[in-house]
């Protein structure tokens, strides 16, 4: 599997032979799928836990797209990071035993980075374009008919003289992913066949992560131990697998190296993981609209420069959960700390502390 993303670095060699294959790819955009996420990825529908709704409608399309013999439709993906938009992508692709190219929006820059993509795919290969709601116009206008007619459709020459130049493209299917489906140009929208909201994950759906991950590790966890990692896990997978590596060092070092619920509430509160599954940033964001905007409400930029955060790691990582978790809530004015985010920090609202006039 070719990845064009952000993930871990994969070593020279794979790199150049893809970019042998295809020059228009440039060599340091090329990863490949070796970091440890990748290798815990589930590949087949039974082993991907949770978002059954999605699974439901998923099995169903690709059985007709494999009977019809046709390639899938275009699909939209969206929701907060770290749901497993990536990881359904994969499992697509190998349930329909295809390629999938992955990369992402930002790395596709200059028009040539899309179009060497696009003519790098097969027949039925998938095409993953990660926050695809970063995508620039050129290389947008360049996928409406790529995605619309399966054509590239290129200008050459100037003014009187161009001509437009249609070029075939094999019938690929796109899969993308974004946090942000408001941000996409509805022309853009239109051309997905399917667009699916991810949920959070419910604390069962995450102990079971959990331990198909140590599994995989060999790490020895409690049914008690990895209810308590999901529990701090903020309704998402890919925090579940990284908190049962973390507490699974705790495990070794400090235990006997099983993970019971007494070591797993130990090592994350040593982590400053609490029980909600805030981290400090989570709790410092909390904290200042609480102490220097009496509870809000206060604006996203005026919050993130606050904290020297980007306001996009603030809106994209922490507040999702902040929200749905109901500690935060967003008004037209900007960002408050409800009644539940006050108590959980364990501090007064305004209303209930001792007026001195
Ligand atoms: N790892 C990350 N997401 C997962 C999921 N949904 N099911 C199983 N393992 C995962």
């Amino acid at each position: 599997m070719a990845i064009l993303s952000d993930n871990e670095d994969i070593g020279i060699d794979n790199k150049e032979s893809l970019h042998k294959k295809n020059p228009i790819i440039k060599p340091e955009n090329i990863e490949y799928d070796k970091t440890f996420e990748n290798s815990i990825r589930p590949k087949d529908f039974d082993s991907y836990i949770g978002q059954s709704a999605l699974k439901e409608t998923l099995k169903i399309t690709l059985q007709a797209a494999r009977l019809r013999e046709k390639p899938l439709d275009h699909m939209l993906f969206y929701g907060p990071p770290g749901l497993g938009k990536t990881t359904i992508a994969g499992v697509i692709a190998s349930q329909m035993g295809v390629e999938i190219l992955i990369t992402s929006a930002p790395a596709l820059e200059r028009p040539r980075d899309i179009i060497g993509i696009l003519m790098s795919l097969k027949g039925g290969e998938i095409l993953f374009i990660d926050e695809i709601h970063r995508l620039n116009k050129v290389a947008e206008e360049i996928l409406y008919p790529a995605m619309e007619d399966f054509t590239l459709d290129m200008t050459t020459g100037k003014s009187q003289t161009a001509k437009t130049l249609r070029i075939p493209l094999p019938k690929f299917t796109l899969i993308g992913a974004t946090t942000k489906a408001g941000e996409l140009s509805s022309p853009l929208r239109d051309r997905f066949g399917m667009i699916h909201r991810l949920e959070f994950y419910t604390i069962d759906e995450l102990a079971q992560v959990v331990k198909r991950t140590a599994k995989i590790l060999e790490i020895d966890v409690t049914e008690e131990g990895a209810k308590a990692i999901a529990k701090r896990s903020r309704g998402t997978p890919r925090i579940a697998n990284r908190l049962i590596k973390r507490v699974s060092d705790f495990a070794i070092v400090k235990y006997d190296g099983k993970i019971d619920e007494v070591v797993a509430n130990e090592s994350l509160d040593i982590l400053k993981i609490d029980e909600f599954g805030l981290d400090n940033t989570d709790r410092a964001l909390l904290n200042l609209i609480i102490e220097k905007y009496d509870g809000g409400p206060v604006g996203v930029e005026t919050i993130a420069a606050a904290l020297s955060e980007d306001v996009r790691t603030i809106e994209d990582v922490c507040e999702p959960y902040l929200l749905q978790a109901g500690l935060l809530q967003r008004t037209p004015r900007g960002r408050k700390v409800s009644p539940e985010g006050y108590r959980h920090l364990g501090r007064k609202m305004p209303s209930e502390q001792t007026r001195l006039f």
